[in-house]
């Protein structure tokens, strides 16, 4: 990627962030430190996590369709590589307009939310059901958290890239801006819902 698309998911997924209260979202610091406490325990994991993640899609047949012909090993790459990538931090903002960027391409291969948020919840219980079988309990609770934590922040960053990506592809094809779509969506949902509830 050129470093003025670079720049440009980076701004993406700021504004993005921005809209999580801090609250409700990764702690890059403390969730940070818990995960690096961790990292050879989560380590140890990841043949299992993207075998079983692989598994599940590929014996779904709505997710099973997204894939070519001979893409799986690859696509456990990719998973592999996001997974230790994820692990070894730093958590960045590279790193979420990385994240970010996944949302345009899901987009490209017809990967819906749904599937994403899906598989976000199987890896969230994955490694709960895991920590909680190899650690101490309290321990357990903080490395679950901070794994949640991050897997919904991951998910929003994603998801709201994947509708800024779907709005901005129409815009192009259509000769309009991307604002003007968010606007029409807004009109048109506003009407929709005078016609479900018409007093
Ligand atoms: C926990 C949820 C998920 C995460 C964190 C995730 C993450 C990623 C990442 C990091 C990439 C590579 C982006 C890059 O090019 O740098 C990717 C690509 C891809 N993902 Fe996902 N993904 C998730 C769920 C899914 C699901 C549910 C499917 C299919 C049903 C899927 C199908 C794909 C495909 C086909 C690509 C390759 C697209 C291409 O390069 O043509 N992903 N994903």
């Amino acid at each position: 990627m050129t470093d003025k698309n670079l720049a440009r998911f980076y701004a993406i997924a700021q504004e993005i962030w921005s809209q999580l209260p801090p609250q409700a979202r990764f702690r890059p610091v403390e969730d940070g430190k818990v995960l690096a406490r961790h990292r050879g325990f989560l380590e140890g994991l990841t043949g299992e996590l993207v075998q079983g993640f692989y598994e599940t899609l590929f014996a779904h047949p709505p997710t099973r369709a997204i894939f070519r012909e001979g893409e799986r090993p690859l696509r456990e790459k990719t998973l592999r590589d996001w997974y230790l990538r994820t692990l070894a931090g730093p958590f960045n903002g590279q790193y979420f307009a990385w994240q970010a960027l996944v949302g345009l391409v899901h987009v490209r291969r017809g990967v819906t939310n749904a599937m994403m948020a899906g598989m976000w919840n199987w890896l969230t219980e994955e490694v709960e059901r895991r920590a909680r079988e190899a650690l101490s309990r309290e321990e357990a609770e903080a490395l679950a958290g901070a794994w949640r934590r991050l897997a919904f922040t991951v998910a929003a960053l994603i998801s709201e890239e994947y509708l800024d990506a779907y709005l901005e592809a129409l815009a192009e094809a259509f000769g309009r801006e991307p604002k003007e779509f968010r606007r029409l969506a807004q009109g048109e949902a506003e009407r929709l819902l005078r016609e479900l509830s018409p007093r």
